[in-house]
């Protein structure tokens, strides 16, 4: 059998300009990726947590058992609440908008930290949801369960919080229906 060399030098030989053109494109595209992370950083979405109203919190408001507590400022709290714990990865653009974004949406939707501003059938309406929520796997968020050892609910933390939720909610039966 022939040796390949002579064919791999011919080879070689031929594209050999064609690798120094490689190269300063792929020099080029590296700088325009880290200039354009570099922007990143400056744009986006900013981390808040605006100010805490004393005794607005679900916590003060509502008679809470301390494992129900637990589990909400656990696997809750860095969503709907605005006492968010802030990683050093969500300082890191853009990464960080997805993130920021998931945090804004949450508060929106169900603040704990505002939870005396909220009707009485808002609240009922906003309890119902989680258990549904929580049953259905959809919170906590599996990205975040992901990166915090200990988010994701157990069976028995589930029940902690349907059973304390199920007593709140005494005789209200909302759209969800839940048992
Ligand atoms: C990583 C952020 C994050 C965490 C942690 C999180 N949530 Fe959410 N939650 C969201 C976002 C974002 C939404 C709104 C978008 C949506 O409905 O998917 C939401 C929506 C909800 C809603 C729906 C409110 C409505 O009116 O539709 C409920 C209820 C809820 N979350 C409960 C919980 C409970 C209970 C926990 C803890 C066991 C929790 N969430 C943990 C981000 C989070």
């Amino acid at each position: 059998m022939k040796s390949p060399l002579p064919l791999a030098l011919g080879i070689f030989y031929l594209i050999h300009p064609q690798i120094r053109i490689m190269k300063k494109v792929l020099k080029y595209a590296l700088l325009v990726i880290v200039v354009g992370l570099v922007v990143c950083q400056f744009i986006g979405p900013d981390k808040t947590n605006p100010a805490i109203e004393e005794g607005a919190d679900l916590l003060s408001v509502e008679n809470v058992p301390a494992n129900v507590v637990d589990i909400l400022k656990t696997s809750c709290y860095d969503c709907h609440s605005n006492e968010t714990v802030w990683p050093w990865y969500t300082s890191i653009a853009p990464l960080s908008w997805g993130i920021i974004n998931h945090v804004n949406d949450g508060r929106e939707e169900l603040n704990f930290s505002t939870w005396k501003s909220y009707k009485e059938g808002k609240k009922l309406h906003k309890l119902e949801e989680c258990i549904e929520m929580v049953a259905k796997g959809y919170m906590p968020i599996e990205g975040y369960v992901k990166m915090h050892d200990g988010a994701e609910l157990t069976d028995e933390e589930k029940v902690a919080l349907k059973g304390w939720i199920k007593e709140r909610l005494g005789d209200y039966v909302g759209e969800h229906h839940v048992d």
